[in-house]
């Protein structure tokens, strides 16, 4: 099965094995790596073919196709998401946080506040914030073991004069959430009556496990909200080589962000991911449902595992992405004694702190890994938490007698 393929990841810059973050995060570099939403896959062969195409043709004159890359979105949401996209209302930027970071300059003004949904993508607050915006954050509940939305909250932080946007994300990184159509409706109502703007990112829109439904923003009629649509980063593991997309059918916002890129010079991607991302969504279909498959397979082995050997570690259900949301605290142990765990297990995944939400011994784990290589860490992990716990126990016997 090629997503079980070994590499060799010592000829490699990529973020995920680097030494020195690795080993600012969890103390040593020994771990396996499941901290960045990205992938240790090897993109789908008619991508490569297209690389290995402009690689063959040696020319790199100036080439632009972006009415191509928005046709190829296009069709692919039709066929995928039913849903019809007009060519002419996207926007092509570098990626999706500089899409984003793009809107927020221009939809808001300093001292304006944007709102984020808690647990949240860690890089939301540091993108407002470094446009010198509020973050306003909406804690997100847990009903019936599972993330929802706060619409009495929502109504109150969307109703101050100063929340001018608020940044959905759909499906929800970290919470694995993909939101439904009645939630959507309700959120779109309260900001329209509001006047604030929805940023929805959309970016794992095709990373949706069985049994669960995507639905895009922009099939509500959310005709004055923006999307981040169609990036194939998340989707085909192109996060390196990807641009982002934005969408809207606002025509003032449209006008106003083309003419903003395009007075920067960022409208346009180079040949690889221009050619990279037309191959990924006309030619990537096939490979991406065997991904699906394979994903649901770790899915399931995880939460097998758990049942069988760690009932007190709890896993959020997994909706959409490739990330799975844990809650530790049934162990009894902190944030900083859940991250020695990790790096004593060599278990790579990223302390719940850095998505800002209330809760403590969390953990998001990026599970677009070889199946073995998340076994292996498991198994791991569940010896480092036994030799915790028994800790644990002695300190509080210790204790005990001391106390008495
Ligand atoms: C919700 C969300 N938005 C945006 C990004 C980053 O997108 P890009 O690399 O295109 O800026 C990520 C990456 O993890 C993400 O999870």
């Amino acid at each position: 099965m090629k997503f079980n393929q070994k590499k060799d990841d010592t000829t490699n810059s990529f973020i995920r094995n680097n030494h020195s973050m690795l080993t600012s995060i969890f103390g040593t570099d020994d771990v396996t790596p499941f901290w960045v939403a990205d992938m240790d896959f090897t993109i789908a062969n008619p991508i490569k073919a297209e690389l290995q195409r402009l690689v063959d043709r040696g020319q790199f004159a100036y080439e632009f196709n972006s009415q191509g890359i928005f046709q190829a979105i296009s069709r692919w949401y039709q066929r995928r998401h039913d849903l019809n996209l007009d060519e002419e209302n996207f926007v092509q930027v570098t990626g999706v946080l500089t899409g984003i970071a793009l809107l927020i300059r221009e939809l808001t003004e300093e001292g304006d506040s944007v709102l984020i949904q808690t647990p949240s993508y860690h890089q939301f607050p540091k993108v407002i914030t470094s446009a010198g915006r509020d973050v306003v954050k909406s804690p997100l509940s847990i009903i019936d073991g599972n993330y929802v939305m706060d619409f009495d909250d929502l109504e109150v932080k969307l109703s101050e004069p100063t929340t001018k946007v608020m940044i959905l994300c759909n499906p929800h990184n970290p919470t694995g959430r993909v939101w439904r159509h009645e939630e959507l409706d309700k959120v779109l109502e309260i900001a329209d009556r509001h006047n604030v703007t929805i940023i929805s990112d959309e970016i794992h829109s095709d990373i949706i496990h069985s049994g669960y439904k995507f639905v895009s923003l922009m099939s509500l009629g959310a005709k004055n909200h923006v999307a981040l649509i169609g990036s194939p980063s998340k989707t085909f593991g192109m996060q390196s080589i990807s641009n982002g997309y934005i969408y809207t059918e606002n025509s003032r916002i449209l006008k106003s962000m083309r003419k903003l890129t395009e007075s920067l010079y960022l409208d346009h991607g180079n040949a690889f991911t221009t050619f990279a991302t037309i191959a990924a969504f006309e030619k990537g279909e096939e490979w991406l449902d065997e991904l699906l498959q394979y994903l649901q397979g770790n899915i399931d082995w995880i939460k097998q595992f758990l049942v069988a050997n760690l009932p007190l570690v709890k896993m959020f259900p997994v909706e959409g992405t490739y990330q799975i949301w844990f809650d530790f605290s049934a162990t009894g142990l902190t944030d900083d004694s859940l991250l020695k765990v990790f790096s004593d297990a060599g278990f790579g995944a990223s302390p719940g702190t850095w998505f800002g939400g209330e809760s403590k011994a969390f953990a998001r784990m990026n599970f677009a890994n070889a199946r073995q290589d998340i076994t292996e860490a498991f198994e791991r992990l569940k010896i480092a938490l036994e030799t915790n716990s028994q800790t644990a126990v002695s300190t509080t016997r210790a204790t005990n007698k001391s106390c008495c």
